[in-house]
């Protein structure tokens, strides 16, 4: 017989269906201390402290749907209530899910160091990011960051000035277990930078509210002449990927990216023929965030679609 893949999906949350901010005292039913895991990878870390310390709850952040999945089999295992995870850019977690100081503690292990300098926009923990983080901790919470690469250390350390945090730091050995510390030891390395960031003064910052997302009635539309115009404006973008028209059903579905920032989201719209004219919405069924590229996606479709004649 085949190995079931899970014994539970009940640790993993559908972010699109979540409340934000999240009330993460009803999500887990209880009131005990609330931690963060940024990049869990396969979760050898996240299930282990969770399972060290069953009376504090943890929410773990991670893009990669493979690791995520490799994460719910080790929790599976261990059986505990205290963990749920999320495929989602950590960025996004900590504007829209938690709320300011409501986190005692923030764990990354081995965040991606982009050591070229033309890839450092890729780096998470610029100083916008730190504040953000320092906003969401209780006072005298802790950023735990570390990494293989020394040079990322003094990059953070760069960063930290008005971010509210003391810093700390030391060599540490190989001891948290994750698969890329294992694969750089593999490597010969033994010795890691840990930083400790502890949160000595307040940044406040708000939780970035949802947009509302307009639908659109048009008279005439032409899905021959639909000429998408890609949108960018400070960080939200829009990308056009491609659209599909059933001239029976006399309804095109247009398929565009949506950026806000680090946040992604491939969704759909609908442009399809009523009595009263050509309404254009979401497609139904799309779990997503109605954050500012969403709203001006439709809009951005409205508009091609209003030129289409
Ligand atoms: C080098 S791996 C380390 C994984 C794990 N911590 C370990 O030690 O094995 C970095 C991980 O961080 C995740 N990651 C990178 N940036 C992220 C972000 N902005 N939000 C959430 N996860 C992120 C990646 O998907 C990847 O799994």
């Amino acid at each position: 017989m085949k190995k079931a893949f899970y014994i539970s999906l009940k640790p993993f949350l559908n972010h699109g269906a979540l409340p934000r901010p999240t009330d993460w005292k009803a999500v887990f039913a209880n009131d005990f201390p609330l931690e963060v895991e940024i990049g869990f990878g396969n979760g050898e870390y996240l299930a282990g402290l969770s399972a060290q310390t069953p009376r504090t709850n943890f929410i773990g952040f991670e893009q990669y749907c493979e690791r995520i999945q490799r994460t719910l089999r080790k929790l599976s295992r261990t059986g505990l209530d205290n963990v749920r995870v999320l495929r989602l850019d950590a960025r996004a977690g900590f504007q829209r899910y938690l709320s300011p100081q409501t986190v005692s503690r923030v764990h990354c292990l081995y965040p991606p160091p982009w050591p070229k300098k033309s890839d450092a926009k890729h780096r998470l923990f610029t100083a916008d990011f730190l504040r953000l983080i320092n906003s969401r901790l209780v006072p005298g919470g802790v950023l735990k960051i570390v990494t293989d690469h020394y040079p990322y250390v003094d990059w953070v350390r760069e960063n930290i000035r008005d971010t509210g945090f003391a810093v700390g730091f030391e060599k540490t050995g190989a001891h948290h277990g994750t698969k890329f510390e294992k694969k750089w030891v593999e490597g010969g390395q033994s010795e890691f930078y840990q930083l400790l960031l502890t949160k000595q003064d307040h940044m406040p910052v708000g939780i970035t509210e949802d947009s509302v997302v307009q639908s659109y009635c048009i008279d005439h539309f032409d899905p021959e002449h639909f000429s998408f115009k890609d949108y960018s404006h400070e960080g939200t973008a829009v990308a056009f990927k491609e659209i599909l028209y059933d001239a029976k059903k006399k309804t095109a579905l247009v398929h565009v990216i949506a950026c806000d920032g680090p946040l992604t989201q491939n969704i759909r719209i609908v442009i399809a023929h009523s009595p009263k004219g050509w309404r254009i919405n979401l497609a139904e069924g799309t779990m997503l965030m109605p954050t500012l590229a969403v709203a001006r996606a439709v809009e951005c479709v409205y508009e091609a679609a209003k030129n289409s004649n």
